[in-house]
């Protein structure tokens, strides 16, 4: 079994990821049956995909430490969607490097993504670029109130942003975020929040997963439940990720994360990787967004992206829920990623699965009531979830 994966990948068995969290971990245990082996740069000597491969400990910022991750692999990825341009350049002098650097550059700045969205006819939220106070007042007048304002960078998790709903919350999103480049988005009044995951391969093969519903709490993702949507709007989403692909030249997995507002898609971001919502694929799917990235990047023929199953992946947000009653419940699978448990940390999830939508819901009601916290009041949110 072995030789012949050996075998179909001359020379591509080695991998070099720049970021070592959990989405490099997953990639890692999806890649290693493959017959894949892993190297992971972080700067974290507790990186939780080390255990899973050789960890080099080192900054992003580390251009020299990049092109020894390059020098001891075959190709290379990124879990990590900030590494700074010059450390991805550098690398991809060296080695093939998936999904391309342009795509992850444009994907680093809110404002750069958005134009690059507009130039290929996609709808985005109404924004307004801000450097400056009267900036700021100049883009309240045009987008009116409430609005959002963002970094254009660095923000991950609702991190770096502010709503502002009057006066009072001008001021002190000012003084929060004021001294970094911004934006302000109109607040979209959406019906449902989705994503859109697709692959390509580099010969141009191209899949994508089933449209997924996604839930948010102040800011990052708690919920999300596979396949909820017709098809009218897969094929919206599908067209519009299709422009980017192109777009990008882009090999591996890229997401697409979207508003729904009167059945019409609004893109809110670009993911150039694999992505949060789209883990439910591991359980639910034929072959997951991660074993698909790897297949990607490696030269490898893809696997159908059809759910298998029904699917609702919760998330475990600062601390992990009591497992061994999480695990009574049917069709739970469960992630630990072995991180260190912090507030606002993502340091696991389940997914759970089902035969029928009807079976979904019941469970997913017992599991949301034994996770407690937010996760009840969120699954109500879901049509067809609440009891
Ligand atoms: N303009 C907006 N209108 C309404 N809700 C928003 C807006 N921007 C962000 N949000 C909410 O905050 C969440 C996180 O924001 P997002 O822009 O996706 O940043 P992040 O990079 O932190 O994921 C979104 O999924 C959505 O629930
Ligand atoms: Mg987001």
């Amino acid at each position: 079994m072995t030789q012949s994966v050996q075998n179909a990948l001359p020379g591509l068995s080695r991998v070099g990821v720049l970021g070592g969290g959990q989405l490099g971990r997953m990639m890692a245990i999806a890649g290693i049956p493959l017959g894949l082996k892993f190297i992971f740069l972080d700067p974290s000597a507790e990186a939780c995909a080390g255990s899973l491969g050789q960890l080099l400990q080192a900054e992003f910022s580390d251009v020299d430490a990049a092109r020894r991750l390059a020098a001891m692999v075959d190709v290379a990825t990124f879990d990590f969607e900030n590494v700074p341009q010059e450390t991805a350049q550098a690398l991809a002098q060296i080695k093939p490097l998936y999904p391309p650097s342009k795509a992850l550059g444009s994907c680093q700045d809110r404002v750069v993504e958005k134009e690059i969205l507009t130039g290929l006819g996609i709808r985005v939220t109404p924004y307004h670029t801000v450097s400056s106070r009267t900036d700021l007042l100049d883009g309240l007048d045009k987008l009116g109130y409430p609005a959002v304002l963002k970094t254009r960078r660095l923000g991950y998790d609702g991190k770096g942003q502010a709503v502002i709903r009057d006066q009072e919350d001008l001021e002190r999103a000012w003084q929060q975020l004021g001294d970094q480049e911004l934006i302000l988005e109109a607040f979209v009044k959406f019906d449902a929040e989705c994503s859109l995951i697709a692959v390509r391969g580099t010969g141009g093969e191209t899949r994508y997963w089933p449209l997924t519903r996604n839930v948010h709490s102040e800011g990052i993702l708690a919920l999300s439940l596979a396949g909820d949507f017709d098809q009218a709007l897969q094929s919206q989403a599908e067209g519009i990720i299709l422009r980017l692909l192109d777009h990008f030249d882009y090999t591996g997995v890229l997401t697409l994360e979207f508003f729904v507002l009167d059945d019409e898609l609004l893109v809110n971001e670009i993911a150039p990787r694999v992505h949060n919502s789209g883990h439910w694929t591991i359980d639910g799917a034929q072959i997951s967004q991660f074993e698909n990235h790897m297949r990607a990047i490696t030269g490898m023929p893809l696997g159908g992206t059809a759910a298998n199953c029904e699917a609702l992946m919760f998330n475990w947000i600062g601390h992990l829920p009591a497992r061994a009653q999480i695990l009574s419940i049917p069709g739970v699978h469960w992630h630990d990623y072995g991180k260190a448990a912090r507030p606002g940390r993502k340091i696991g999830h389940a997914t759970l699965t089902a035969e029928s939508r009807q079976e979904l819901a019941v469970n997913a009601r017992r599991l949301a009531a034994a996770a407690g916290g937010m996760f009840p009041c969120l699954l109500n949110t879901i049509p067809g979830m609440n009891a």
